[in-house]
């Protein structure tokens, strides 16, 4: 299974002046453990990173450091992720029928997450993993008056791995630029194409590392891990 890890965003809600993906956590840059990862799903057998070419040189060091047993290459990143996800899926190998999406910041995802995603694609042309929202979600109009209330049991807080049929994603890729979609994930240009995505259990401890408060709760998991 070969396997996209956007890359290439700035961390704007982290702050930092460079790609939150180069910083520390438990002394490794948080790439190197969504690279560990990925290095341990057994059915993984191929990481394309896409990434900004002003990042290729740290990320370069930080592959040969970590020995990958992976063939790893590096793919031009975009100024949105959805254009870096395009970028990297025209850059896939022919031969890649099916591809799972791993957000970069989604540092914590354990190898089995990975393997559990690539053994449902083979059933599903579209999934995603998820977990249930805890909360009690409210639509809001724009003055922030609460227009319903979604039933809860039919709430799921999408994470990736995203994992899809190489040519209907591109194909939902090459539309959503015809119609000037605006999405933050692949599954809802998938959805919009009219294509079901099914859901597999994701983790509670999946969390995108996003701001400095998430970067903290990762230090943790990681060092509960040890
Ligand atoms: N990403 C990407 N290309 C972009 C923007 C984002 O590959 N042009 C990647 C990020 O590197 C990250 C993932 O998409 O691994 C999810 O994005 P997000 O958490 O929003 O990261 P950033 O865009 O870097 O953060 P922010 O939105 O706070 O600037
Ligand atoms: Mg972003």
């Amino acid at each position: 299974m070969h396997l996209l890890i956007p890359a290439a965003g700035m961390g704007r809600r982290m702050g930092s002046d460079r790609n939150k993906l180069l910083l520390l956590v438990r002394s490794q840059p948080i790439i190197s453990w969504t690279l560990k990862a990925a290095e341990g799903a057994s059915l993984i057998s191929w990481i394309g990173i896409i990434a900004s070419p002003t990042d290729w040189q740290d990320l370069q060091t930080i592959i040969q450091k970590q020995k990958l047993t992976k063939p790893v290459e590096l793919i031009e990143g975009g100024s949105t992720r959805q254009e870096s996800v395009y970028n990297g899926l025209l850059a896939l190998p022919s031969a890649a029928e099916q591809v799972l999406i791993h957000d970069g910041a989604r540092c914590l995802a354990t190898p089995d997450l990975f393997d559990a995603c690539a053994l449902s694609i083979r059933h599903h042309s579209g999934l995603i993993a998820a977990i249930p929202v805890k909360d009690t979600i409210k639509v809001v109009d724009e003055n922030g008056i609460i227009q319903t209330t979604p039933d809860r049991r039919r709430l799921y807080a999408a994470q990736t791995p995203q994992g899809f049929d190489v040519k209907l994603l591109k194909q939902c890729h090459a539309e959503g630029v015809r119609q000037g979609w605006e999405v933050t994930d692949d599954a809802a240009l998938f959805e919009k194409c009219g294509y079901s995505v099914a859901i597999v259990q994701g983790e509670e401890t999946n969390l995108k590392v996003t701001t400095p408060q998430d970067l903290a709760i990762a230090e943790f998991i990681l060092k509960e891990r040890e």
